[in-house]
C-alpha cells in the first residue's frame, strides 16, 4: 500500500509540473532540461550561457532572429534544442534566460 500511494504522488507531482509549465514557462527550468547540454559546454560551437562576448553578436541580430533560429533551427542549432515537445513559450523562455545571463 506504502509502494502504491508513493507511485500516485509522484504522478500528481509530475501532472503538477507538467501543468505549471505550460501555464507559465519557466525559461531557467526549461534550460537545464533543453539547452544546457551544449550551452553550458560550448559543444558544437554553442554559445555558452554567461559568455557576454560570445552573445554579444547574437543580441544584437535582434530578439526576434534568436527566437526564430531557436524555434526552427540555425546550423548546429537544432530546432527547439531538439526538444520537440516543448511549446514555443518555454523555448522563447529559455532564449529570454539565457539571453539575461549573457549580457
Ligand atoms: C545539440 C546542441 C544544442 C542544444 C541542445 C541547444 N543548442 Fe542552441 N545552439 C547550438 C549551437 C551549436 C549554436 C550556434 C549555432 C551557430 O551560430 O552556428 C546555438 C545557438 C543558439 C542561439 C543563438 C542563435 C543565433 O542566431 O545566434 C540561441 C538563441 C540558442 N542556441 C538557444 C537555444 C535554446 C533556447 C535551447 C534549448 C531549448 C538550445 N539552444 C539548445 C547548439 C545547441
Amino acid at each position: 500500500m506504502k509502494l502504491l500511494s508513493t507511485a500516485l504522488f509522484a504522478g500528481a507531482a509530475a501532472l503538477a509540473f507538467t501543468t505549471s509549465a505550460q501555464a507559465e514557462a519557466d525559461g531557467e527550468a526549461v534550460y537545464n532540461q533543453a539547452c544546457m547540454a551544449c550551452h553550458m559546454t560550448g559543444a558544437a560551437g554553442a554559445p555558452i550561457k554567461g559568455d557576454a562576448d560570445a552573445w554579444a553578436p547574437r543580441i544584437e541580430k535582434g530578439m526576434e532572429t534568436l527566437y526564430d533560429h531557436s524555434l526552427n533551427g540555425f546550423n548546429a542549432m537544432p530546432a527547439k534544442g531538439g526538444n520537440a515537445s516543448l511549446s514555443d513559450e518555454e523555448v522563447k523562455a529559455a532564449v529570454d534566460y539565457m539571453v539575461a545571463e549573457s549580457q
